[in-house]
């Protein structure tokens, strides 16, 4: 498999969750209130998988290995609009966590921020989406030989595993900070 096969499958998941989000976004502009655990489910996502997990492999090994290489002006910039996109992504989800957050301690007033960040996120996903699968991925594979997309595979099967147990280290570390202090 090339090392963007694991991307578009990726790819595919996130796509689903936005479909969801854009449903509870029609419903909540339908009925002026919001389930706040689906906010925080769909935060949660986007911040693990969306961004630590797929745009963290996108950026650490696939960027990384292109920055490399010297490729097409047109490929450098959708490469810098790519990585802008993240960024901007992860504005907005930070954002989102907080209306959220607002929003679940009685504040009301949080739910047009709310909406305005969902109605972003579902925007800016699917056409950044597209922007890799259709116009970046297969045509950037031609400057990397079999064993450099070999290994970039072989990376992102690495990150992955390592991503579980960072996951689970910080959780027994949250749940550390019930234990009384050491005298
Ligand atoms: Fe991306
Ligand atoms: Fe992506």
């Amino acid at each position: 498999m090339l090392p963007i096969g694991p991307l578009m499958i990726e790819h595919r998941l996130i796509e689903r969750m936005i479909k969801v989000m854009r449903h509870e976004l029609l419903q909540a502009e339908g009925q002026k209130k919001i389930n706040p655990r689906f906010i925080e489910t769909a935060t949660d996502f986007i911040r693990a998988y969306a961004d630590r997990c797929h745009h963290g492999k996108e950026e650490d090994i696939l960027f990384r290995e292109l920055k490399k290489k010297k490729i097409a002006s047109e490929h450098q910039a959708v490469m810098e609009e790519l990585i802008e996109d993240h960024k901007r992504g992860r504005q907005v989800t930070a954002g989102l966590v907080e209306a959220n957050s607002r929003y679940r301690n009685g504040d009301e007033g949080a739910l047009s921020a709310i909406l305005e960040c969902v109605r972003t996120l579902i925007g800016f996903y699917p056409k950044h989406i597209e922007k890799e699968d259709k116009n970046f991925f297969l045509p950037i594979m031609g400057y990397f030989s079999k064993d450099e997309k070999e290994a970039m595979l072989m990376e992102g099967y690495r990150f992955d595993a390592d991503l579980l147990h960072e996951e689970y280290q910080e959780i027994v570390k949250g749940a550390e900070r019930r234990l009384p202090p050491k005298p």
